[in-house]
């Protein structure tokens, strides 16, 4: 039995990155991690040319890794929100798998868990609700190809001007417009997967209920 988990953010060993390990350690079952931005590969072209085949005639890296998922019992996967919506990376991704959907439903009652690190805080009524839009196109996705969705946890991430040298000082810093105008970068706490307690053990349920449902349609 084989779990793959796809991670969208291309930051080396990122918040999304480390949760996601959690939720694949925690389903008891032979794994495989996949970090998107490893890859090369273009979103669908719509051209049906995977209708008889439910393999993609586009020659770039997703090919292979779609007959990959075509294979494994679950799939977990984690993004984050750039611009409120679920970054593109991942996006074209999942439009890649369309080629598993033709006649056969190959994602079909695969398990399919979710993870989005966001750094929209909650209390921000001004901006979109950049976690719930996430969480949604990939449920949006999972439910479409009739996958059986376990779960969804959101992580607590980072506004990229935390780090960027002008920091709250550019015209358009994210601390102020996320956090509101009189906000400095100093009074903001960088966030850490390791600290959120609560965000852990959800990453821990989640994966342990997707092997357990592996297991359990093996039994079947
Ligand atoms: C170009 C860009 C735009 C972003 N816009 C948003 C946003 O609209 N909402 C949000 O919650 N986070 C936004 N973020 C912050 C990401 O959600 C944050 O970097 C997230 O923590 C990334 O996860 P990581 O810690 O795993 O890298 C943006 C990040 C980038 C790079």
């Amino acid at each position: 039995m084989t779990i793959i988990g796809i991670s969208g953010s291309p930051v080396p060993n990122s918040n999304t990155d480390r949760a996601l390990r959690i939720a694949l350690d925690a389903t008891g079952e032979e794994t495989e991690f996949i970090k998107l931005s490893d890859y090369s590969y273009q979103a669908c072209r719509a051209c049906l040319g995977c209708e008889e085949t439910n393999v993609c005639v586009l020659k770039d890296d997703a090919t292979a890794l779609t007959q990959k998922i075509r294979y494994a019992d679950a799939l977990i996967v984690a993004g984050y929100p750039p611009y409120g919506y679920l970054d593109g990376r991942t996006k074209s991704f999942l439009e890649r798998l369309w080629c598993l959907r033709h006649k056969h439903g190959f994602l079909r009652g695969k398990p399919g868990g979710i993870i989005i690190t966001s750094a929209h805080p909650p209390e921000n009524g001004v901006l979109s609700p950049s976690m719930e839009h996430a969480i949604s196109s990939v449920k949006h996705f999972m439910n479409v190809e009739g996958m059986d969705v376990v779960g969804a946890v959101g992580v607590v991430g980072n506004v990229p001007c935390l780090l960027c040298g002008p920091g709250e000082h550019c015209a358009l810093s994210g601390v102020k417009k996320f956090f509101g105008p009189d906000v400095v970068r100093a009074s903001i706490k960088i966030q850490k997967l390791e600290d959120q307690k609560d965000v852990i053990a959800a990453l821990g349920t989640m994966g342990r209920e997707i092997g357990e449902r592996v297991r359990n349609s093996k039994k079947k």
